[in-house]
């Protein structure tokens, strides 16, 4: 007989971030000495222990990932009207960079298996016009990269690799983030790892690395000229406060990185017999899967929506979050004609933005949470 399962009343957040006792000890010494924003030792040091952590010469600490982006972007100085290749199934961030930047977003459908861009498309979408392709990497898995970047280096099409959820993953053995021109991270509460808000543009060349500084930085002038400033910028810096907590953070990379393919690899043990769901391997021939954080596909077979699971999982108090809504889908581009000329035909992202979510996945959770979580699911689905 099977055995009845024994209910909690405590609620299980979908993301509870870790807070590590040297990132106490690090906001402490701002706030005791007075180091406050963005002027500090701190962001100096964070910048460059991520740059060295990542195999990058360079970094700019900003205040998030989509500032990131628009930074990283603009400071490739790409004419009007130049075609940008980006994946429909993504935050709107990467869109939105592109967008603001008077550029043509170009959209990519998912691959089924990876819920990455996939990469055959993106490379089917290159026209003369393209001038750049932002490679995103989605929930696990990096995107397999290899030839877009060797199709890109021939073209002289500049690469954006935006590794926001990637902190501490590796593509074929190389640090994500630490491809192509240039490459961006996020810092919110629920990444690898966290400044409370915040971000990174990590490069090798110096010229967009001092372009990145000014931009983030309301391109002030230098010297006598501070105040007269020389490019549209913004003011998108990370403070010392933050960065304190970056660099607490990054002394305990290892043991986030190693908890979070626990979690991953736990819920996968427990989820991979269900026959209503698909669940990533916790391998690729390229990479170990990161768990960023742990996404369930309803297969066709499911017998239930999305929408009805996870109304259910709720009342179990268990939170979860909807995969992305895709690009060609967003209401506000809609209204803009954005995609008007675009091919709107993308199933995959479709699919996995009716079908996906994700399970509570943060660094704060208990082993014995991800033991409810799975079991209420696998009740769910089995008694439908
Ligand atoms: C792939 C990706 N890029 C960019 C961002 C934007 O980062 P932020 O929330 O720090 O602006 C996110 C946020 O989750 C993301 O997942």
């Amino acid at each position: 007989m099977r055995k009845k399962l024994k209910l909690r009343n405590k609620f299980i957040p979908v993301n509870i971030p870790k807070i590590f006792l040297q990132d106490k000890k690090n906001i402490k010494k701002c706030l005791d000495t007075g180091w406050i924003s963005s002027e500090g030792q701190f962001v100096k040091d964070f910048e460059k222990k991520f740059s060295i952590y990542n195999n990058r010469k360079y970094g700019v600490a900003v205040s998030s990932g989509t500032a990131a982006l628009e930074v990283a972007l603009k400071s490739l100085n790409l004419k009007k009207n130049s075609e940008v290749i980006i994946p429909t199934f993504s935050i709107i961030s990467t869109a939105l960079s592109v967008i603001k930047l008077g550029l043509k977003p170009r959209l990519v459908d998912a691959d089924l298996n990876t819920w990455n861009m996939n990469p055959n498309q993106v490379i089917k979408k290159i026209t003369k016009k393209t001038r750049a392709i932002i490679i995103t990497h989605i929930y696990g898995f990096p995107v397999d990269m290899k030839k877009i970047l060797s199709i890109a280096k021939k073209r002289n099409i500049k690469i954006i690799e935006d590794a926001a959820e990637m902190i501490g993953q590796t593509y074929e053995k190389k640090k994500c983030g630490s491809f192509g021109d240039i490459s961006t991270f996020s810092f919110y509460a629920n990444k690898h790892i966290t400044t409370g808000e915040g971000g990174m543009i990590l490069t090798n060349d110096k010229n967009l690395y001092k372009k990145c500084l000014s931009l983030k930085n309301l391109c002030f002038g230098i010297g006598k000229n501070r105040f007269n400033h020389d490019d549209i910028g913004w003011n998108y810096r990370m403070t010392n406060l933050q960065a304190s907590i970056g660099c607490g953070q990054l002394k305990n990379i290892s043991w986030i990185i190693k908890r979070k393919r626990e979690i991953g690899r736990n819920y996968f043990h427990l989820l991979k017999d269900s026959n209503k769901i698909y669940i990533q391997p916790l391998q690729l021939k390229y990479a170990k899967n990161i768990y960023w954080v742990f996404g369930v596909l309803l297969k066709k077979n499911s017998k239930i929506s999305r929408d009805s699971l996870v109304k259910k999982l709720s009342t179990y108090k268990i939170q979860t979050r909807n995969f992305f809504h895709p690009m060609h889908k967003q209401k506000i581009f809609n209204k803009m004609k954005i995609f008007k000329n675009n091919n709107k035909n993308f199933p995959n992202a479709d699919y996995l933005s009716k079908n996906g979510f994700y399970l509570p996945s943060g660094l704060g959770m208990a082993n014995t949470d991800i033991t409810y979580i799975s079991k209420v699911l696998l009740k769910i689905l089995n008694n439908i």
